[in-house]
């Protein structure tokens, strides 16, 4: 038995050089990628149906099998076919800074072990507060993505506002029930922070939109007047950046407004759209936003980062450390050089952490900036074509007009009444997905069903909204009405 896992120089250099094999062909495909494979679970299971391996094998071997088995049969979240959720397909410099990162294995908990990567994230927080207009106090730490942005968000929100009860120490009990207040849109992420923070989502109300998707002022304001006098505390707002169903953005200055006058903490779900604020063109339509006390991000949407990495940001480093500090014997930096040195740990939830900003701060020197605004924009592009596509049609209809990257719409065919257009779109999710040519799923607005495709991929083209119209028409047609 060898005395380490660690291979000779020899045997690493060939097991790299055929990685760098499999990775340059995944992208001279990418083209052809298909959206989805479809293999049916129990076969994919089978692939992997095998007893603890006691004893290794050839990792040259192995890569074999991974290429046959993992990256042949990969969703084509890289590729130009991918429609579904938000799959903003990665970049190539993020791919090799997070290989160089699990090299080094450095751990972003405290300065010591990891020091260029905390000043790297340190700066790429200030660079994230740079790009949306945010203050240049800002504190922030990267997380998973924007579920745990929110998640991370709302605990600094409640302890903040909370801090007379000493919530960290007390938990919620004896107190009056907070409540939260959000669009009828925002992303479920909201609903389960709420529901882990010990608040209950019997608490979180849920308020009707308007016409374009977004928040209602005056039935928020009415709600939240009623829940004081009903004994409720109303502790916080979480304003949209950029929906997940139809990328509406509320009146965040609004929203700012009335979280101050009724003293509250505002929140803003930024995760789908909050980078696109730093296009010049959009950026009225954020208005707001830089008055939040939280913003939560997402870097593996429209920053084109591979999964994951969120972002959450606050007004300053001090509430979170006073929502995360935990004194602990072996982590006491008493007896360390006395520096400006900033500990992660101190403030957010995990110890160990992996370094994840480097390859944000990676891929923003590769590219630059400027180049990912120009991705953003040829996405918002792309949207529109795809509109106007649907629009000119005879056999589509839309179904949201948005500022972002998403459409959402319905195939109605020549003549096909209520009924069949609503059965049509629910057979082409299942048939779509059989298909596998592209990948698209669907949503519900105002409870009717519609195909909803996102727009993040600065893969794609107008050839490849041609061909998604294409394939659904294709697919459509083999469909019994
Ligand atoms: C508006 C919004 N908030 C939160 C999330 C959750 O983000 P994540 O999937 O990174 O947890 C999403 C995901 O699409 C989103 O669009």
């Amino acid at each position: 038995m060898k005395n380490s896992l660690d291979y000779s120089q020899q045997e690493l250099q060939d097991i790299l050089q055929k990685t760098t094999e499999l990775v340059l062909q995944q992208y001279a495909k990418l083209e052809q990628q298909d959206g989805f494979h479809d293999y049916p679970q129990t076969k994919v299971a089978s692939w992997f149906d095998e007893p603890l391996p006691l004893l290794g094998s050839d990792a040259i071997a192995l890569l074999d099998l991974v290429k046959q088995r993992v990256l042949d049969t990969a969703t084509g979240n890289l590729g130009p076919n991918m429609y579904a959720y938000v799959m903003a397909g990665g970049n190539q410099i993020s791919t090799i800074a997070d290989f160089l990162t699990s090299t080094i294995n450095q751990n972003a908990t405290k300065w010591h072990l990891g020091p260029a990567m905390t000043e790297i994230e340190k700066r790429v927080i200030k660079w994230t507060a740079e790009m949306i207009g945010y203050t240049t106090e800002a504190g922030g730490v990267m997380v998973s993505g924007g579920s745990a942005a929110t998640l991370t968000g709302l605990t600094v929100a409640r302890n903040v506002f909370c801090r007379q009860y000493n919530v960290n120490q007390n938990g919620l009990f004896g107190m009056q029930p907070l409540t939260v207040y959000c669009s009828a849109e925002t992303h479920s992420s909201t609903d389960k922070s709420i529901s882990l923070l010990g608040i209950g989502t019997k608490q979180l109300r849920r308020i009707a939109t308007d016409s374009e998707f977004k928040i209602d002022l005056q039935q928020l304001q009415q709600q939240i007047e009623a829940d004081i006098e009903a004994g409720f505390l109303p502790f916080c707002i979480v304003g949209n950046a950029g929906t997940v169903n139809t990328g509406a953005i509320d009146d965040l200055t609004a929203l700012a407004h009335i979280a101050k006058r009724f003293q509250m903490w505002f929140h803003v779900d930024g995760a789908y759209g909050g980078l696109v604020s730093s296009l010049p063109e959009l950026k009225d339509k954020y208005a707001g936003m830089e008055l939040a006390d939280s913003i939560a991000l997402d870097f593996h949407k429209w920053l084109y980062q591979p999964f994951e990495i969120g972002c959450t940001l606050v007004r300053n480093w001090d509430v979170l450390r006073e929502s995360y500090f935990k004194q602990a014997d072996y982590l006491d930096t008493s007896l360390e050089v006395k520096t400006d040195r900033l500990e992660f740990n101190e403030h957010y939830f995990q110890l160990s952490r992996s370094a994840k900003a480097f390859k944000v701060w990676m891929s923003l020197k590769a590219y630059g900036f400027t180049q990912i605004q120009a991705m953003m924009q040829k996405d918002l592009a792309l949207t529109r074509y795809l509109e106007q596509q649907i629009q000119s049609s005879t056999d589509f209809e839309l179904m949201s007009q948005s500022d972002l990257a998403i459409a959402c719409f319905r195939y109605i065919g020549n003549q096909l009444d209520t009924a069949q257009i609503m059965a049509i779109n629910h057979a082409l999710i299942p048939a779509l997905e059989k298909d596998g040519r592209i990948f698209i799923t669907g949503t519900r607005l105002r409870g009717e069903f519609v195909l909803r495709a996102c727009i993040i991929n600065h893969r794609k083209n107008t050839e490849s909204i041609d061909y998604l119209l294409h394939v659904i028409r294709d697919v459509a047609s083999t469909l019994p009405t």
